[in-house]
């Protein structure tokens, strides 16, 4: 049985919690929040035995031996290496890191103590995605040509209620690493598009600003266009989005809505949901001469994705496989982002920097 503590009570954390309730090979062992009331509601809310004081109580339990850390991102890298230090396995939130520095000291002190970093990602295992990698992978589409995502971001009724808190460090570069939508957010399409199409060479990007709300003087990264290119240029990607406070989003999350198209020689799949919907298609299509198939069945539903990466390292841990997402991924990942905001502040393509053992 594998005892996992929480770090972060947030608003993530729940589902978070969710996986941990489907397997019975690990449990949410205890928790610990800045905020020791949440803590203590959250320990009730999800049976965790132990509400801990501070994070080195968390560190110095024997009885933990995974910390999941949902903490704002400027934390990330010295609780990483803190945890690795006491020799706990380590699930870090996207982005792991505020720069790439910093991203190499937490995958080298986890080598170096010999546990295991994941960098927690759920896009990747969204099912419709997860669809849409196995029709490229069975050649229905020939060979990618082009990844298309087009995300747009605004309002909805049935929305979760995300408190000031979780919002604030957000708008500030030096608890987030950058803006809510092309970075913290941001980080998921990038992860994508990695995924589906592999780890792009260069990258240029325009990112605009809105206000959040008309008169809030509150600024939101968006609208932004990213493009990028593989192999040299021979396949490319792009991504557009937009937030307007107008746009209703029909949403039990957050109200994101992101379209896929990718483009491959003889066919293009699509897919038509994201943590919200604009249109009633089936989460994913495919294209292919001449004819459409509908995959009407493919589970959609937003927290899917965070069961299936839990899961996925609990299974990895018991059976001494590497996670899906490593601490090597999470930085490929990572500089593909920072790529992207250095094009748009330099107003120049910028190559992805993959650092030396990963050139
Ligand atoms: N799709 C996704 O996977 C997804 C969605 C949302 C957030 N996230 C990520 O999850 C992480 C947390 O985001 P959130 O939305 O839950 O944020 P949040 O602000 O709602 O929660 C963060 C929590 O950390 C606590 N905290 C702050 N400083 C702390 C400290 N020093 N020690 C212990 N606790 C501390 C806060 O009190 C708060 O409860 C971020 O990395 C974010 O990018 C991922």
């Amino acid at each position: 049985m594998l005892n996992v503590a929480f770090v972060g009570c947030g608003r993530i954390s729940d589902l978070h919690a969710l996986g941990y309730q489907r397997t019975p090979e690990a449990r949410l062992y205890g928790v610990y929040d800045l905020d020791p009331a949440r803590a203590r509601a959250k320990a009730e809310e999800w049976g965790a035995t132990k509400v801990y004081r501070t994070f080195e109580e968390v560190l110095g339990d024997p009885a933990v031996g995974l910390v999941e850390i949902l903490t704002p991102h400027h934390l990330h890298g010295a609780m990483t290496v803190a945890a690795a230090k006491a020799g706990k396995h380590i699930s870090v939130q996207k982005p792991m890191a505020l720069d790439l520095g910093e991203a190499d000291r937490m995958v080298a002190a986890a080598r170096q103590a010999g546990v295991v970093l994941r960098v927690y990602e759920n896009f990747v295992f969204y099912p419709p995605y997860i669809k849409a990698r196995e029709l490229i992978l069975a050649g229905e589409i020939g060979e990618p040509v082009s990844f298309n995502l087009r995300v747009r971001t605004g309002v909805g009724k049935r929305a979760w209620s995300i408190p000031g808190d979780s919002w604030a460090w957000r708008f500030d570069p030096a608890t987030c690493g950058g803006g809510p939508l092309m970075f913290d957010h941001g980080y998921h399409n990038f992860s994508l598009a990695m995924f589906l199409m592999g780890r792009p060479d260069k990258v240029s990007a325009w990112i605009g600003a809105t206000e959040i709300f008309p008169g809030s003087g509150l600024l939101v990264d968006a609208p932004a266009a990213v493009w990028w290119t593989y192999g040299g240029g021979q396949r490319f990607g792009v991504m557009d989005v937009v937030y307007t406070s107008d746009l209703a989003i029909d949403t039990e999350h957050y109200a994101d809505e992101a379209r896929l198209e990718l483009t491959g020689t003889r066919g293009v799949v699509f897919v038509n949901r994201m943590t919200g919907k604009l249109q009633n298609r089936a989460p994913v299509e495919l294209y292919r001469d001449g004819v459409t198939t509908s995959f009407e069945h493919v589970p959609a539903a937003w927290e899917e994705s965070f069961v299936a990466a839990t899961l996925d390292l609990v299974e990895a841990l018991a059976q001494g496989r590497e996670p899906s997402l490593t601490g090597e991924r999470g930085r490929d990942v990572l500089a593909f982002a920072l790529a992207a905001h250095r094009s748009a502040r330099e107003g120049r393509v910028a190559a992805v920097d993959y650092g030396p053992e990963g050139a």
